[in-house]
């Protein structure tokens, strides 16, 4: 689960909560009811705190709000409190960067000031006007306790400021409220507006049919960027429960590697659209067709919103949004992390929350799903590295990367199969459920072709590790199916931590025998990317022993099938600029 102190309340629970319309307050409580007494010394350690991905100096943080480019500068606000390590006090915190690496923190950006936001400011989307002015639409909570929510804009003080410092809210807020009929209280997250070529803006909010389990995409419509007005459809819907932080944007043809403005519209653009869903904390996404004079956005997978989801990262990932980054001619994914200790953990640290590295992501050559990649100017902190080639690693076997300090890295690998041959086989009874089947034959549990991969974060006497692997299975026809998992059941010793094993299908074809993975290590969090960018999956782990020098690097292989390493580098990594942290 994308958030874990939350999920411990069973679904049926949660289900019947968005039903009543409460699931947003209930799962702020939940947290707070975690809280256990003891916090172990190694919690506490700053190894555990996270070097290279983004966070504030202290204190919560969560979704990514209004990235942007603009005059030279990267721009990211994000849900931040002031006050704590927990959710509450929600202003938008603002930090500036030359390459989505390096991070200055700025004062924050936009707090509550005025009556329809007085209560909260809470998420939202940058669009650039064709003038060049940034509109900041955001979610206002204008009444006390009640969490009633409405859409606000913000625009920049001063436009010739690169650094965008100071905002200004327009007498004429807000820009819509919950009509009659619609449920104020799960009706949020504006995205980044899009003009499809006919001189019309168009935006989602996040909402919940009342009374129901749809989720939509709900579509709003101006002339003049002011005015808004509902259509009289959403978008898009499905039974899934409330949509948070929805995102929609076109993609390039298949396979090209470069993005696309949310604004350029041309009828034979595939669009992708992307909701958090507040019930399971994951964020999904379909890809489809969109048609600007019906308004409707059709999957090309009919049913991709309910069955085999396709999911940015099927971990620790959730309320994410994309930007276009014109300097670059790409697309980039942020996305947030939560800590999977307990709140007490999280008050005695002081902190919580980090954002996923940057990813830039675009359609794979099937154009059935996205590729995602981390930026490439993360490479500049890559330093010391070590290569291990045309290794063989056997049965049961698994060997360690000496020569350098793997707890702060970025570890590259090749491996080859040499044949399928003993591929267990798939039940379908799974084909909806990468996580469970990954829950039951974890890296542990010995199979036919893998599991194999890698043990991160590991102690020296192995009691400790994460393990980020791949297991090949055949189903009836005998086509070859890969899993890819992050294992966390053993990454500590420390008592009352989340530890879910997460997993996703991997769309790859394994006949060709080769299979590559990627894990950006980060002390507390492990980041991995399966086959290219295919499957993603982010951890949070706290090891009591596998700390700082203390942590190792190894590659396993659980199968009874040889696996080859014909090529592994892991470069340790530097600490960038963090918010002066
Ligand atoms: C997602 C979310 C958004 C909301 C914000 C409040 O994590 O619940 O729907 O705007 O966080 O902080």
């Amino acid at each position: 689960m994308g958030a874990p102190k939350w999920v411990v309340a069973p679904l049926a629970l949660l289900l019947l909560l968005q039903l009543a319309g409460a699931s947003h307050d209930v799962r702020r409580s939940l947290e707070a009811e975690a809280a256990s007494p003891s916090v172990p010394a190694s919690i506490l350690s700053p190894l555990l705190r996270t070097g290279y991905h983004f966070q504030p100096p202290m204190n919560w943080i969560n979704d990514p709000n209004g990235p942007l480019y603009y005059k030279g500068w990267y721009h990211l606000f994000y849900q931040y409190n002031p006050k704590g390590a927990v959710w509450g006090n929600i202003i938008w915190a603002h930090s500036v960067s030359r390459d989505l690496i390096n991070w200055i923190a700025l004062d924050p950006a936009i707090k509550p000031s005025i009556p329809t936001d007085q209560f909260g400011v809470w998420s939202g989307s940058a669009t650039i006007l064709p003038n060049g002015t940034v509109a900041m639409l955001y979610t206002g909570i204008d009444r006390p306790g009640t969490n009633y929510q409405i859409q606000n804009i913000a625009f920049p003080k001063d436009p010739s400021d690169p650094l965008l410092r100071e905002w200004v809210k327009p007498g004429y807020n807000p820009i819509a409220i919950p009509e009659a009929g619609m449920n104020a209280t799960q009706f949020r997250d504006p995205t980044t507006a899009w003009h499809a070529g006919d001189g019309l803006w168009r935006m989602l909010v996040g909402g919940l049919k009342p009374g129901t389990l749809r989720g939509m995409a709900i579509l709003y419509r101006s002339r003049d960027f002011k005015h808004w007005v509902r259509a009289k459809h959403p978008l898009h819907s499905a039974l899934t429960g409330m949509w948070e932080c929805p995102d929609f944007f076109p993609v390039r043809e298949p396979g090209h590697p470069d993005g696309l403005d949310t604004s350029e519209f041309g009828p034979h653009y595939k669009y992708v659209l992307k909701n958090s869903l507040d019930l399971t904390r994951y964020d999904y996404y379909t890809v489809g067709t969109y048609n600007n004079r019906t308004e409707r956005y059709v999957p090309d997978n009919p049913t991709g919103d309910v069955y085999q989801r396709l999911q940015y990262d099927y971990g620790n990932f959730y309320a994410s949004k994309t930007f276009y980054d014109p300097a670059k001619n790409r697309r980039v994914l942020l996305g947030w992390a939560n800590e999977s200790d307990s709140v007490a953990h999280d008050n005695a640290k002081g902190w919580a929350g980090i954002h996923a590295i940057p990813r830039k992501i675009w359609l794979d050559p099937s154009g059935k799903q996205l590729l995602q990649w981390p930026v490439e100017e993360l490479d500049q902190l890559r330093g010391k590295a070590v290569s291990v080639g045309d290794k063989v690693v056997m049965p049961g076997q698994h060997f360690e990367v000496t020569g350098l300090q793997s707890y702060q890295s970025d570890v590259e690998v090749s491996f080859e199969v040499p044949s399928l041959d003993k591929a267990e086989p798939f039940h379908p009874a799974y084909a909806n459920d990468a996580q469970k089947l990954c829950g039951m034959k974890n890296a542990d549990v010995k199979g036919g072709v893998g599991p194999f991969g890698l043990w991160v974060l590991a102690s020296d006497n192995l009691a400790e590790k994460t393990a980020v692997f791949f297991r090949v299975f055949k189903d009836g026809h005998g086509k070859p199916l890969v899993l890819m998992c992050s294992d966390p059941t053993k990454s500590s010793l420390t008592a009352g931590l989340y530890k879910p094993t997460f997993a996703g299908f991997v769309d790859t074809d394994i006949s060709s025998g080769k299979i590559s993975l990627r894990s950006l290590i980060d002390r507390s969090v492990v980041e991995s990317f399966g086959a290219g960018g295919r499957t993603c999956i982010l951890s949070r782990v706290y090891p009591s022993m596998a700390i700082g020098k203390d942590a190792h690097l190894h590659v396993f292989n659980n199968g009874v099938t040889d696996i080859k390493v014909s090529k592994l580098t892991a470069w340790e990594m530097k600490k960038p600029m963090m918010n002066g942290a």
